[in-house]
């Protein structure tokens, strides 16, 4: 199949709708990191068995690298940059704040799509157990084993949105299926 024939599409990201202009076999993933810039998602395996590059689809985490950005028109796209940054003069989302005091990275390449992943089940669960977090993590890898710091952090940052913690702009909704 030609790749040449381009479709328009307008896609919610972020909470802005975004007009892309996209060949046909193009992923969401791409479109996010090189036509848009957004490089806080990851690009690991680009075959969905790591979790690097997942972001929310109309609320559900899913893995970036198996979407096509045809399908993500007229959807909308949450990414890791709605969280707001960790420097000054930004908000930053408790989620994030909670990752750095709860030392839940190494290398950090993992946490973006760590960080996407948490945040749709502390949509759905506010109160998660552990073991609710654990299964959410298995879609996510990270090399550096900082698993535990992750718990400690998801747990950490539902108690504070549950306490009032301002959550995301464009904070999706409940569900998670990252297969799509
Ligand atoms: S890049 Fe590994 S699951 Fe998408
Ligand atoms: S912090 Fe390095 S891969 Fe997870």
């Amino acid at each position: 199949m030609s790749s040449d024939r381009r479709a328009n599409l307008t896609i919610l990201i972020n909470g802005s709708p975004t007009s892309v202009s996209v060949a046909p076999d193009r992923t969401l993933l791409l479109l996010l990191r090189e036509d848009l810039g957004l490089v806080g998602t990851k690009y690991g395996c680009g075959r969905g068995e790591c979790g690097a590059c997942t972001v929310h689809l109309d609320g559900k985490a899913v893995y970036s690298c198996l979407m096509l950005a045809a399908e993500c028109n007229g959807r909308a796209v949450t990414t890791i940059e709605s969280l707001g940054g960790l420097g000054e003069g930004g908000s930053t989302h408790p989620l994030l704040s909670a990752i750095v005091e709860e030392d839940a990275l190494q290398c950090g390449y993992c946490t973006p799509g760590q960080a996407m992943s948490i945040l749709a089940l502390l949509e759905a669960r506010p109160n998660p157990t552990d073991e609710e977090i654990l299964e959410t993590l298995e879609g996510n890898l990270c090399r550096c084993g900082a698993y535990p710091g992750l718990v400690r952090a998801a747990r950490r940052a539902a108690m504070e949105l549950r306490a009032g913690g301002a959550p995301a702009a464009a904070m999706p909704g409940p569900s998670r299926s990252k297969k799509g």
